[in-house]
């Protein structure tokens, strides 16, 4: 098993690489820099997650020490929707730049297709309870981002959170294709058409909150039996199976930790592999059960 997949603009990504979404202030540069000193290649940020500039000082601390070398490090961050118009992408992207303390970024993520209102609320909500957006197609925000990789700023481009409907429209004019999909799977939501229609478009699919962590303790994939069994026989934890599982089917995985013992847990996945069995025994897990769903927040159902 490979621990970097092609992409299809001809460059690579590693397989893993640590989240920093609900990477706590004060924590967030730390784990980063753990990450990156116990061999961590590839660290996934956005300007939404509020903590790019302590990650920003962690990468630098780290980089001037000069074990880690930026260009061996593989660092995306994401286009928050309140930035889509067209004259607002290239600054959102000079900021982010600016608070990783970063020349180029290796991949930029248009985080949702959906173009919020700009306001001092990031997530701007109308009398309704609903969202409020602007006029901004996905088109001008996609020909926007396009640029960033003319400018040098970008090496890659690609979208998170688009279904497949979404995807098909944007593969029909982009100039640029987008690298990746990042998108939530876990066994619980593990959208295996979306999985097969983005690879078979050669659209990389990474998998945010692979570790499904984020609903009730009894409703998690990290304590159901079926994981917690099949970890047992392979004397690894229910988290490295989720992580593998994913890996297996070739997607990238970005578990976040701010743990170091965790981090380290959660990189120690290429020394053993799924059967087929446990592969299908997994898949079997799915319910299309989605922890993070726009209805609850903006009021809105993106994926209904
Ligand atoms: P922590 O940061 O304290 O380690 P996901 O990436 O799916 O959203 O999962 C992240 C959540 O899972 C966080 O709450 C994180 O907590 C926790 N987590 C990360 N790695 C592990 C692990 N190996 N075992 C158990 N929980 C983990």
């Amino acid at each position: 098993m490979t621990k970097s997949l092609s992409l299809n603009n001809g460059r690579t990504i590693p397989a893993l690489g640590l989240g920093t979404w609900k990477s706590e202030p004060g924590k967030a540069g730390t784990a980063v820099a753990a990450a990156l000193e116990m061999g961590y290649q590839h660290i996934d940020c956005a300007a939404i997650y509020m903590n790019e500039p302590e990650v920003g000082a962690a990468f630098t601390r780290t980089f001037s020490k000069g074990a880690v070398k930026r260009e061996d490090v593989f660092i995306t961050s994401k286009l928050w929707n309140n930035k889509h118009h067209p004259d607002a992408v290239e600054k959102a992207c000079r900021q982010t730049l600016a608070d990783l303390q970063l020349e180029y970024l290796d991949l930029y993520l248009m985080h949702w297709g959906i173009a919020f209102k700009p306001d001092k609320e990031k997530q701007p909500l109308d009398e309704y309870g609903m969202i409020m957006t602007e006029p901004v197609s996905i088109q001008e925000t996609w020909r926007a981002m396009e640029q960033l990789v003319k400018l040098g700023l970008v090496k890659s481009i690609g979208v998170a959170n688009f279904t497949t409907t979404m995807l098909l429209d944007l593969l029909t004019y982009a100039k640029v294709k987008p690298v990746t999909n990042q998108v939530e799977i876990h066994p619980y939501n593990a959208q295996p058409e979306l999985v097969n229609f983005c690879q078979a478009k050669e659209v990389a699919v990474t998998a945010y909150s692979p570790l499904g962590s984020h609903g009730d303790e009894k409703n998690r994939p990290i304590s159901d039996s079926a994981i917690l069994s099949i970890a047992k026989v392979h004397g690894k934890s229910p988290a490295q199976v989720l992580i593998r599982w994913s890996l297996q089917r070739g997607i990238v995985v970005i578990p976040k930790s701010t743990n170091q013992k965790r981090i380290a847990e959660n990189a120690a996945v290429f020394d053993f592999e799924l059967s087929e069995a446990e592969m299908a025994e997994i898949n079997k897990l799915n319910k299309d059960h989605r922890f993070v769903d726009p209805i609850a927040s903006w009021g809105l159902g993106y994926f209904r």
